[in-house]
C-alpha cells in the first residue's frame, strides 16, 4: 500500500495548500490519492462491538453519525476556518437551526441582527418563539450600545451575519463578541458572504461560525450543504443533538462535491472580490442607478469597519442595488441581462440576480431606499469582468431606452 507522510498540518501550511490537501487522504483500500465517494450507509463493526458509542460521531459508523466524506470535509473546513472542529449538515439552514436548537432552550433569550437571511429572521420572529418559547430581540448590530442594551439576564446567544443579507450592513465581530461574553452568551456568526480566507470570525472572538456551503465554499451551484465550526466542546454538542438525534445529515455525495469545489476557493474568491469591486464602482457612477449597497464603496456606512475587519482583502462579492424607477423598471433591467442569470442563491460560478420587492414585515429595518425602490440582490460570479460590465451597461440602456 502506498503511504506518504501526513501533509496537512494546519499550523504550517498556507491557506491555498490546505484548500488542496486538508482532509484528503490516500484511500487505504485502493491506494487512490483522493478521498473516494463512499455512499454506504453503514460501516463494518469490530468483532466485539460492546465498547462502541452508538451515538459517537468521530469514526465512520452510520452515515447519520459520521462517514468517510463528512469526516474529510469537516477536517478541511476546520483547517480553512482555523477551528478546532466542524460539523457538516444538509444545508445552510440546517446548520443555522442546529446552532439555535443546540444552544437555546425554552425561556432563553437571543439577540438577532435586525437584517439577516430570510430563514434566520423567520425562525426568530415566528417559529422558535411560537414552538419553543424562546424570546428574541432584533437589534441594529452596527449600534453596539443598542446590542448591549438588549442584553437580559437570560440572554444565551447573539446571532449576526458578517455582512447582512441583503442590505450589506457589516457587523463588528470583536465588539459583539465582547458584549456577548460579558453577558455570558455565545456569539454565533453566519459568515456565508465572507468565506475564508476573506474572513475568519473565530479569530475575532466568535464562538460559532455558520456557512451555507451551498454558496462560495462549494462554488459550483450543484450541491447543498451547511457547516458549523468552533471549539470542540461546542461542536460535539451540535453533532450529537442536531445531527445524530435530529438528523439533518448531509449526503456523502454532496460532501464529496463540496470538498472538490472547496479546492479552488482561494482562486475563485480572488476573482469574485476583484470583479465585485469593479462592478460596484460602475453601477455607483451611473446616474440611472438609484443606489448601490456594497461595503467596498467609500460611501457605505461601515466601509471603514469592513476594511479593518476583513484586513483589506476585499468586501465580499454580494451587493444590492436598484435602477432609478419603479418595480417594472427593475424587472425590465433584469430581463434585459444576457450574461447574468435571474435566479436565487449566491456564490456560484455564474452571476445571479434576483429582484426583491420593497415591502414586507422583514423590511422595516431596511434602509429607506430599499423600501422605496425594492432591491436587486446581485451575486457577482466568475465570468469575464468586462463581459459582466457590458451586460449591466446594455441592460441599463435597454431599461431607459
Ligand atoms: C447568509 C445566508 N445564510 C444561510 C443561507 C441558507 O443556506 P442554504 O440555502 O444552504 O440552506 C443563505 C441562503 O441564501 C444565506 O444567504
Amino acid at each position: 500500500m502506498t503511504t506518504r507522510p501526513d501533509k496537512h498540518d494546519p499550523a504550517t501550511l498556507a491557506f491555498a495548500t490546505q484548500a488542496v490537501h486538508a482532509g484528503n487522504r490516500i484511500d487505504p483500500g485502493s491506494g487512490a490519492i483522493r478521498t473516494p465517494l463512499v455512499m454506504a450507509n453503514s460501516y463494518a463493526l469490530p468483532d466485539d462491538p460492546s465498547t462502541i458509542d452508538w451515538s459517537g460521531t468521530d469514526v465512520p459508523l452510520y452515515t447519520r453519525n459520521s462517514g468517510v466524506n463528512q469526516l474529510a470535509l469537516q477536517e478541511r473546513l476546520a483547517a480553512l476556518d482555523g477551528a478546532e472542529d466542524a460539523v457538516v449538515l444538509a444545508s445552510g439552514v440546517a446548520a443555522l437551526h442546529a446552532v439555535f436548537f443546540t444552544f437555546l432552550r425554552t425561556g432563553d433569550h437571543a439577540i438577532i441582527a435586525d437584517v439577516t437571511y430570510e430563514a434566520s429572521w423567520r425562525l426568530f420572529a415566528e417559529l422558535l418563539p411560537e414552538k419553543y418559547g424562546i424570546e428574541a430581540t432584533f437589534v441594529d448590530v452596527s449600534d453596539a450600545a443598542a446590542v448591549a442594551a438588549a442584553v437580559r439576564p437570560n440572554t444565551r446567544l447573539v446571532h449576526v451575519e458578517t455582512i447582512g443579507n441583503p442590505t450589506t450592513k457589516v457587523a463588528d465581530i470583536p465588539t459583539l463578541a465582547r458584549i456577548a461574553h460579558e453577558a455570558g452568551a455565545l456569539l454565533s456568526v453566519d459568515s456565508t458572504f465572507t468565506p475564508p480566507p476573506l474572513y475568519r470570525p473565530l479569530a475575532d472572538g466568535a464562538d460559532l461560525v455558520v456557512h451555507s456551503l451551498t454558496k462560495y465554499i462549494n462554488g459550483h451551484g450543484d450541491a447543498m450543504g451547511g457547516a458549523v465550526l468552533g471549539r470542540s466542546e461546542l461542536i460535539r454538542r451540535v453533532k450529537s443533538e442536531a445531527m445524530v438525534d435530529v438528523g439533518g445529515v448531509i449526503s456523502p455525495f454532496n460532501a464529496w462535491l463540496i470538498q472538490r469545489g472547496s479546492i479552488t476557493l482561494p482562486l475563485r474568491l480572488r476573482q469574485h472580490l476583484a470583479t465585485a469591486e469593479r462592478l460596484a464602482a460602475v453601477l455607483d457612477a451611473d446616474p440611472r442607478v438609484a443606489y448601490v449597497a456594497y461595503p467596498g464603496l467609500p460611501t457605505h456606512p461601515q466601509h471603514e469597519l469592513a476594511t479593518r475587519q476583513f484586513g483589506g482583502r476585499g468586501y465580499g462579492a454580494m451587493m444590492a442595488f436598484a435602477v432609478d424607477g419603479d418595480g417594472e423598471a427593475q424587472n425590465r433591467f433584469v430581463s434585459s441581462l444576457r450574461v447574468v442569470t435571474s435566479a436565487v442563491s449566491l456564490g456560484h460560478d455564474e452571476s445571479l440576480i434576483v429582484h426583491v420587492g420593497g415591502s414586507g414585515p422583514r423590511t422595516a429595518a431596511y434602509p429607506e431606499e430599499f423600501r422605496r425602490y425594492g432591491h436587486l440582490r446581485f451575486s457577482v460570479g466568475l465570468e469575464d469582468a468586462a463581459d459582466l460590465e457590458a451586460d449591466l451597461r446594455a441592460a441599463l440602456d435597454a431599461t431607459f431606452a
